[in-house]
């Protein structure tokens, strides 16, 4: 049974793409075949961060109805397949989103799991993505306004007949002010699903256009991001690499400091 998975927030840069990708190298890397969609057409980021915005044929060529989906499929890391949206306002222009319904259903005869990166807010192309997906999961920062929009990402979602998986909240740290986990269950009514802390080799990876969970599988925000992998996959969560004990306390921690945390 393939299961379609979009990654949404409502709030802008909260972690959509890097985790959309990171997720889907994981998945690949437990045997899942998997595909990665960059359903945020107008500010397309996934093919840069992977090194693949040069590519000639992307989802704005398809959408446009000048090539079919499957050239416009790329190995990316771990095997995991990558669906790019090109970066030129051109091709944004061209792309018709209404017709992602169709792309997606080509994708899903060829995988497991299909994972789509929406774009922020609630424009005309990021709705359809929270509508043709089995779950939406919302990418929540531990601030209050993060969670307000992702409380209207939700709501939005219902309306147009989608399902919310679960929230993860990404970025957290130890400060105080920082939202708590119990807060977010019970503003957006949803599970955390995932507490992916604030890790500064989320940009080091990228400036090496490698995802985290390959470049340094063992830095904190990579751990959590293998345990909500294999959770997804159904497999059980082994990190070859032993954490170091500090590391161990620091992501223990985080999520005692979060969960006991009440506003
Ligand atoms: N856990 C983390 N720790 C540190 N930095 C992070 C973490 N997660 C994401 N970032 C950084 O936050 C920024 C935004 O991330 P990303 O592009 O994945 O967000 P987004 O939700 O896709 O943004 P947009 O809404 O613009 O598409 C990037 O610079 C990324 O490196
Ligand atoms: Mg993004």
């Amino acid at each position: 049974m393939v299961v379609t998975y979009t990654i949404a927030s409502g709030k802008g840069g909260t972690g959509k793409t890097t985790l959309s990708v990171n997720l889907g190298t994981m998945l690949a890397q437990y045997g899942k075949e998997t595909y990665i969609m960059d359903a945020d057409m107008g500010m397309a980021n996934m093919g840069i961060i992977l090194g693949l915005e040069n590519v000639p044929v992307t989802l704005h060529e398809v959408l446009a109805g000048k090539a079919p989906v499957s050239e416009a499929i790329y190995e990316g890391p771990c095997g995991v397949k990558v669906v790019p949206s090109g970066i030129s306002l051109q091709g944004f222009q061209n792309a018709d989103p209404e017709h992602l319904r169709d792309v997606m259903k080509e994708i899903v005869n060829q995988c497991d799991i299909l994972i789509i990166d929406a774009p922020a807010g609630i424009s005309r192309d990021g709705v359809i993505p929270l509508a043709i997906a089995d779950e939406v999961i919302l990418v929540v920062n531990p601030e209050l306004s993060s969670m307000v929009d992702a409380l209207k990402t939700k709501i939005l979602t219902e309306l147009i007949g989608g399902h919310v998986k679960g929230a993860i909240l990404n970025r957290a740290t130890l400060e105080k002010t920082d939202v708590s986990v119990h807060k977010i269950e019970e503003v957006l009514g949803v599970k955390v699903i995932g507490l992916i802390p604030e890790d500064p080799n989320v940009r080091r990876a990228t400036a090496y256009k490698t995802p985290i969970v390959v470049k340094y599988p063992d830095s904190p925000a990579s751990v959590e991001i293998k345990r909500i992998a294999a959770d997804i996959a159904g497999v059980e969560f082994k990190n070859p690499q032993l954490l170091s004990k500090s590391k161990e306390k620091f992501l223990d921690r985080l999520a005692r400091s979060l969960i006991r945390r009440e506003k």
